[in-house]
Order: structure tokens, then sequence, then C-alpha cells
């Protein structure tokens, strides 16, 4: 283990010493409650090993069966079914509180976190002068959407740098600070996408209140790999889909709001909802398609049934715990560099590590290598980039297994590893000086976020 891997994710399993090498258990892959292989409860491709279940999810078959059948339902008898529609919406709500941490009356349906995020930032009510606080690790879409209403009401955007690996304590030092000049509203994420690391979201509230700022919580990540994640965090909105560790359907994610905020708060899409109070005003959102929300609260309960969704969390993080260092042990290997980043409080189900040289290091370069992995490689993971630097993000879930990650370290990493020597040349120690030296390492001046430094789609 290399010298910056210093912290360990908090959620370590019992780590053996063997010739001094440390590994961590590698677990067999998980059993639902019949002791059938939890694998087969989904309908992945073996011609590609999905790694990467924290951009877009994957659903059981299960759920996707219960979905082609309310589809047959809505298609029997459309006016039937769209007549009904927002009273079964309604009543997903009920169904869904408790994994949400929250009663049902505090949240409603949106198509997906970015239409969460951009009802919240319009609620903020901008003027002339305002400035409203992103860092620079929230999700590139949500910063678009607080740059285009800042923009549009004459108020600005101020980003506030945060390092990788700071504590809570140095996030919450941090951003007191920024609070204490009460600005118009703070958008912090739950889990970032580009650096997988979590923020003290619930104690962020509890400042934000006592300076009488709005704060929202982009929490995409956060339903399903959290217990109740919504509890407990006393923030004007939070918003989390429930496409990714939840294994609900795409386009379903929610939005909980506080009661104040709660009273300016409308869907990006105005119905005939509108004047009713919130929630219900998201219950119904015009002629959409809403049996991805009736069909997540089966992929949901569904999974409880079968696996149970604590064995599903335990079981993602020591598969990450053991995954993350095989394959950082294949990096360091092969490229001579340090793969291994300390991430302040790491977030749940994903875990980050640097790739080799300058791979990745632009947004469009992190794209094109994450296309390549797949089509040429038959992976599905995640490259992202962050202040100029490249990172390999690796996420797992029930169906995920050692081998997943013991294949990609034998047959990726050393294409990885290649493909960085190609861009770079084999000079790992210039690599590591260029980058620390380069412009595009450093701290991004507020609203200058260049186009190829974008976080990648995810
Ligand atoms: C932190 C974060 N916020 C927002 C989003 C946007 O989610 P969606 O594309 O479902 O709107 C994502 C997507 O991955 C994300 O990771």
């Amino acid at each position: 283990m290399g010298a910056m891997a210093t912290k360990k994710p908090e959620t370590s399993v019992d780590v053996e010493s063997d010739d001094d090498v440390e590994h961590n258990h590698r677990p067999e892959p998980l059993e639902a409650r019949d002791g059938s292989a939890a694998a087969a409860l989904w309908s992945l491709n073996t011609r590609w090993r999905h790694i990467n279940h924290g951009s877009f999810g994957a659903v059981p078959v299960f759920a996707q069966l219960r979905r082609m059948a309310y589809l047959q339902e809505a298609e029997a008898a459309p006016q039937r079914w769209f007549m009904a529609a927002s009273t079964r919406v309604a009543q997903a709500r009920t169904d869904l509180a408790n994994f949400i941490g929250v009663d049902a009356e505090h949240f409603g349906f949106v198509p997906n976190a970015s239409a969460g995020m951009t009802a919240s930032i319009r609620a903020l009510g901008l003027s002339a002068g305002d400035e409203i606080l992103v860092t620079d690790h929230a999700y590139g879409a949500v910063a678009f959407s607080a740059k285009r209403e800042a923009r549009e009401r004459g108020a600005k955007v101020r980003t506030v740098p945060i390092e990788l690996d700071a504590s809570a304590d140095e996030v919450l030092a941090k951003l007191g600070k920024a609070l204490a000049k009460k600005p118009a509203g703070l958008v912090i994420d739950a889990s970032s996408s580009s650096t997988a690391r979590e923020f003290p979201v619930a104690a962020l509230a509890e400042l934000a209140a006592k300076h009488g700022v709005p704060l929202l919580v982009d929490a995409a990540h956060a339903p399903g790999v959290k217990h109740r994640p919504a509890e407990g965090v006393a923030a004007s909105a939070w918003v989390g889909n429930l496409h990714k560790f939840a294994c609900g359907f795409r386009g379903t994610a929610v939005l909980v709001a506080e009661k104040g905020f709660a009273k300016n708060l409308y869907p990006v899409i105005d119905s005939w909802g509108m004047d009713e109070p919130f929630p219900s005003r998201f219950d119904f959102q015009g002629t959409l398609d809403y049996t991805p929300y009736l069909a997540t609260v089966d992929a949901i309960t569904g999974l409880e049934d079968r696996i149970g969704w604590d064995a599903i969390r335990a079981y993602i993080e020591s598969l990450l715990d053991y995954s993350t260092e095989v394959v950082a042990d294949a990096l360091d290997a092969a490229s001579g560099e340090e793969s291994r980043v300390v991430v302040g409080m790491p977030a749940p189900g994903m875990r980050l590590l640097r790739l080799p040289g300058t791979l990745g290091a632009t947004g469009p370069q992190a794209n094109d290598v994450r296309q390549r992995i797949t089509d040429e490689l038959g992976f599905e993971t995640q490259i992202t980039n962050w202040r100029g630097t490249g990172y390999l993000r690796l996420a797992a879930h029930a169906y995920n297994s050692a081998e997943d990650y013991e294949r990609f370290a034998e047959d990726v990493v050393p294409t990885l590893v290649s493909w960085s020597r190609q861009t770079y040349g084999h000079n790992p120690d210039a690599a590591l000086a260029a980058r620390t030296r380069s412009p595009s390492t450093a701290i991004p001046k507020p609203g200058s976020v260049r186009a190829e430094s974008r976080p990648t789609l995810e």
C-alpha cells in the first residue's frame, strides 16, 4: 500500500496480514434469501461486465416485468389509466416513505435529479445581485442550472473549492465562513459524482439554518446505498435518484422539501396540479409515463423481500473494499505510479482511483477512455475528470462479484497503462510533475469552468 493511502474507507471490513501485504476479505457472490445467486435477479448481458452501477443503475427482472404489466394496463384503457395516475403516484409516495426516511407528505416525485435540483434552484427566487454557492465537486449539469438561473435574474454563482481529502470538519469550517456572508443559497452534493466523496449534509443543514441560508442537497447517489437517506437532513430541499443504487427505473427521483421552502417549489412542468399544495402538485405533471414511478416501488420492495437492503449495503461495501485494493495494486504495479487517493469522506457504493499519467485529464478524453473500455475491453465503468486529473470510479451492487474486479485488474489495467503511455510517454515522474505544474490542475476561477474540464456525463 502506497504512502498516500493513509485513510481507509470508513466501511472497511476485517483485514488480515500476510507477508506484510494487506488483503481485505474476498467476498463470495451475494445470495438471495432463498440461497439462489443474487445476480440471477438481473438481466445484465455477460458480454460486458457492468461495474458502474453509480451512473445509470440496473433494474432487476421482476421489476421490469411489473413495469410491463403497468404499461399493458395503460395501453388497455389509456383514459382510465390517466384518470387514476395521480392517486397511484400518491400511493407510491406512501409506499416509499420509509425507504426515503421522511413522511409521504414531505416529498414528491420528479423525473430525475436534474429536474429536482432545477425546481429547487428556481424556488430560491434569486434577485439581482444575489450570490448562490456551489462547490467544485458539484455535478456539472446542476452547476449549469444554477448558472442559467443566476444569469436570468442578474445573480451570480460562486464556486467554493473543497480539497478532495477535506474532512467533515474542514468542509464545515470552509462552508461555514461562506454561509456567514449570507448567500442566497448553497448547493451541496451528498455524494459527489466526479470525486465519489460525501459531504456532511446533516451538519451543513444545521449550519445553513443558523445563517438563514437555504441549503439544496443533491443526493442523487444516496437512495439505496444509505439507510433512510433523507432522515435527519433538515435542508430546504433534498433530491435523490431512485434509478441508481435503489435499482428503480430511470426517470424516477424524489424531491424532499422543508415546509416553508415547499411553498415556492413547483415542478419544472406546470400542469393541472399547479394550485395544489406540495407535494401533490408533483403527483401529476401532464401526460407523462408514470409507470417508472409505480414499478420502482416494486423494485425496492422486491429487493427487500428477496435479498434485504441491509445485506445488499453490507455486501456492496465489503466488495468495494476488496476490489479497490485489487485494482489499485494492479494499476500501481503496471504504471509505477500511485493510484490510491485520500478521499476525505468516501461515498458509499463508489471508490475513486487515480488514472496513470495524464489519462482522462480532460472531460472529452475521460469520455473517450470510458467508451473504449466498453467497446474494446468489455467493461462498463466510469472514468471521471476533476481539476485536470482523470479518475477511475468503481461501483458495485448485489449482482457484482469479486471476479468482476479481478478480471478488470488483469484484462483492463495493462491496457489503461499502455494508453497512458501513448498519450504521455513512459515517464511517470514527468507526468506527475506536469500534473502539479499544469494550469489545468489549478482551482478554476469562479464561473470559469472550461468546457473540457466539465465532469463527465453519467
Ligand atoms: C451528483 C449528481 N447529481 C445529479 C445527477 C443528475 O442525475 P439525472 O441525470 O438523473 O438528472 C447525477 C447523475 O448522475 C449526479 O451524479
